[in-house]
């Protein structure tokens, strides 16, 4: 049985979701999975839409009125995948725990006395946000550690900072682990990510995941209806990258992302049959304005989450402003932002009200 803790002290950076969907695709792979939710916001709880009595507290606490076995508080969320829930309770452990002795072992005595926790080959360990007694139980009871860090905020003093205490914990309690850094939230549009990945495995040489997360609006839609990208979209790319690196856990193997082709081929068929069908159905579209006097123009829409930045950013040519942009068939929303004030297209006659009483441009690609 693999004990795996996913941590960073950083908050918002994967760890959830990662943990989640990750656990999700080793179940898809054959694999038996337990998830720990260990975080008292009990993200990953909520977000596969589970409903419990009791949680890990009433499991870990020596005080606890409600007091109940691992076993009692498991719950299934599909087959193979059953998650250990959490609850707010679950803050108030901390406290409890501090004049104890032993107290960064709680969870790994419990982990060790339950013998039927053998019939599951991962246990994954989902936690907050924060370097607390929490966390050094997980990682005191964890054989292996996955560290999500955004390409867009990579901080390698946070990072170090994190592989610090790591370290401060295997000398203390004697125990060994291993760690790799998986890149998330990874946005190929922009050229800074490639340069933050570059600095990435320099300083974390082999111990860098091959597979790569990229930015899926899916998965957090995912997360919002209360399940797991597998049973939201499992076409998607957030799907794709998730089921990669199980793939990549299952077999140890690192492989670099130039090696796209033996990425496809370790994919299952179906994964594979899929992928192909969908990706050349990207179409190129280009948005174009006329307005010499601007300084700058962005276009937003549904398809940038209506986001001002970087990647919005028209370009000009001869005063005219261009933006080229690959998107998938649909029907799209826009406006254009000419030097901060938002406008609907006036070349384009397909317009519809929004909620705020203003006009959006629409555009549909077959
Ligand atoms: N690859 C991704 N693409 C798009 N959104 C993501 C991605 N990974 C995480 N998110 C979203 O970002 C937010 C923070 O992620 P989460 O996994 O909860 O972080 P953490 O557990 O580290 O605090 C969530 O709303 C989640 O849905
Ligand atoms: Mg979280």
């Amino acid at each position: 049985m693999r004990i795996i803790s996913v941590t960073n002290q950083k908050g918002g950076c994967g760890k959830t979701t990662t943990a989640v969907n990750l656990s999700a695709c080793l179940a898809a792979n054959g694999k038996k999975v337990l998830l720990i939710d260990l975080d008292p916001q009990a993200h990953a709880t909520l977000g596969l839409n589970i409903r419990a009595e009791a949680c890990i507290y009433n499991v870990l606490s020596k005080i606890s009125v409600k007091k109940t076995p691992l076993e009692g508080i498991i719950k299934k969320v599909t087959p193979g995948f059953d998650i250990a829930p959490s609850g707010i309770v679950l803050s108030t452990l901390e406290q409890e725990l501090a004049g104890e002795i032993g107290r960064e072992s709680r969870l790994w005595e419990v982990l060790q006395e339950n013998k039927q926790l053998n019939r599951y080959d991962y246990l994954i360990i989902d936690l907050p946000p924060n370097l607390g007694i929490l966390t050094v139980n997980a990682i005191r009871a964890s054989s292996e550690i996955i560290i999500p860090v955004e390409a867009s905020r990579f901080s390698l003093e946070g990072v170090n900072q994190l592989l610090k205490i790591i370290e401060l914990i295997k000398d203390r309690l004697n125990h060994n682990v291993s760690y790799k850094i998986l890149v998330t939230n990874f946005d190929s549009r922009l050229r800074h990510s490639f340069s933050m990945l570059d600095k990435i495995k320099e300083s974390f040489k082999g111990n860098v995941f091959g597979t790569i997360i990229h930015v899926n609006v899916k998965l957090k839609e995912a997360q919002s209806y209360g399940t797991h990208i597998l049973s939201y979209d499992k076409y998607s790319r957030g799907a794709k990258d998730y089921f990669t690196l199980s793939r990549e856990m299952i077999s140890g193997s690192v492989k670099t992302d130039t090696a796209a082709d033996n990425k496809m081929a370790s994919l299952d068929k179906r994964m594979k049959e899929s992928i192909t069908e969908n990706m050349p159905r990207l179409k190129e579209v280009v948005f174009s304005m006329s307005f010499p006097e601007a300084k700058e123009v962005h276009v937003a829409g549904d398809f940038n989450r209506w986001q001002v930045s970087d990647n919005s950013r028209m370009s000009k040519n001869n005063g005219r402003w261009f933006k080229k942009m690959t998107l998938e068939p649909g029907a799209y929303h826009y406006r254009f932002v000419v030097d901060g004030t938002w406008m609907d297209d006036p070349e384009n006659p397909r317009k519809e009200t929004n909620p705020f009483g203003q006009t959006n441009s629409l555009l549909n690609i077959k």
